[in-house]
């Protein structure tokens, strides 16, 4: 096979291929040679404006491994982004992530620069609820606080009581010491809370469009095929799934699982770039993957980090009447639990 190049890219030099040798030490499992050759001159170059902007790139665990493990200074699920977010020193944050979580870390920053590569990066959970939807549940079910997934809007946090994550939904739900909450906008993480706790759950009907498609006869399909196979999944699958599953967590903890308990077979029913960046670091682990993809997760890049890195753009900016009633939810729930 030919590998092309393109005018404007970075020719993978020996002199770059040396200095990114150690980086590709760490994923030379999940990564190609030839691959590596388009990625090493973009990596060097995003580490060498990382130091000149004073930047630091938080990425989401479901990043492709060259970004997670080659250019990410803080990795992690949602929650842990959020609350790191709100330590760094640094002048400019990337965000590897989708658009949610660049407005989670612009509230949390506000003098400082919060880059999204892709602004196009979004989530359907977050497009299947607006500011006016909140206020309209507010209307029909009055006095009852609202709960609302970080995987929303700056408009839609705003018009709600405290944030959640998928790692900590059931503690801010119980948090809050009331009889029923408004859960937006997952109906399935909503189902899973409701299954464990005693607290009301009233739903929003959004879904993930990644986890929605998992079907309980997938997995099982899976479990009759692979001896001694352990499924984690996510609270954003169906309920059926999550039936069949033995574990269900935040991405952060089913990482955690595995490295923890070091299980022979793993399926993690999830975004499927995790079981790339978690075998890099698991090498006893085999993991058997049904690849389903977030196409908002994937539309960033090492080219367009770099070409964001390079502008300081597209930055993430949030009306000032939106952004402070949404940080307080946000800080909120970044108190649960402290
Ligand atoms: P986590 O908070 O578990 O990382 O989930 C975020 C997300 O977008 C899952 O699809
Ligand atoms: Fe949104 Fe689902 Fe993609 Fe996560 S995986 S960003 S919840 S669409």
């Amino acid at each position: 096979m030919t590998v092309c190049f393109t005018s404007v890219e970075p020719e993978p030099t020996p002199e770059v291929l040396l200095a990114t040798q150690h980086l590709y030490e760490r994923v030379k499992r999940v990564i190609p040679p030839m691959e590596w050759q388009f990625h090493a001159p973009l990596i060097q170059e995003i580490n060498q404006l990382k130091r000149e902007r004073d930047a630091v790139v938080l990425a989401h665990n479901y990043m492709t491994p060259e970004i997670f493990h080659c250019v990410s200074d803080i990795v992690g699920d949602s929650l842990a982004l959020a609350r790191k977010a709100a330590t760094t020193d640094a002048k400019v944050i990337v965000l590897a992530g989708v658009h949610f979580m660049a407005e989670t870390a612009k509230l949390l920053n506000p003098d400082k620069i919060v880059l999204i590569p892709d602004l196009e990066a979004g989530c359907s959970l977050a497009a299947s609820i607006t500011g006016a939807d909140v206020r309209a549940l507010r209307q029909k079910y009055p006095g009852v606080p609202v709960v609302a997934y970080v995987n929303t809007s700056a408009e839609v946090k705003a018009e709600t009581d405290i944030c959640c994550t998928s790692g900590n939904a059931v503690e801010v739900v119980e948090s809050l010491g009331v009889e029923r909450v408004i859960f937006l906008p997952d109906q399935y993480l909503a189902a899973y809370v409701r299954s464990q706790t005693k607290v009301e759950i009233i739903p929003w009907a959004g879904q993930c469009e990644v986890h929605e498609r998992f079907t309980a006869a997938e997995i099982k399909d899976y479990v009759s095929r692979h001896a001694d196979l352990v499924v984690l999944a996510h609270p954003e699958c169906p309920p059926d799934v999550l039936a069949v599953a033995d574990f269900v967590g935040s991405t952060a903890r089913m990482v955690d699982y595995v490295h923890q308990r070091q299980p022979k077979k793993v399926l993690m029913v999830t975004e499927c770039s995790m079981s790339d960046n978690v075998a890099v670091e698991c090498p006893n682990v085999e993991f058997v993957r049904p690849c389903n993809l977030c196409p908002h997760m994937k539309r960033i890049t090492l080219a367009k980090i770099r070409d964001s890195l390079r502008t300081l753009s597209p930055a993430v900016e949030i009306d000032p009447a939106i952004a402070e009633p949404a940080r307080r939810a946000v800080e909120r729930m970044i108190a649960v639990g402290k």
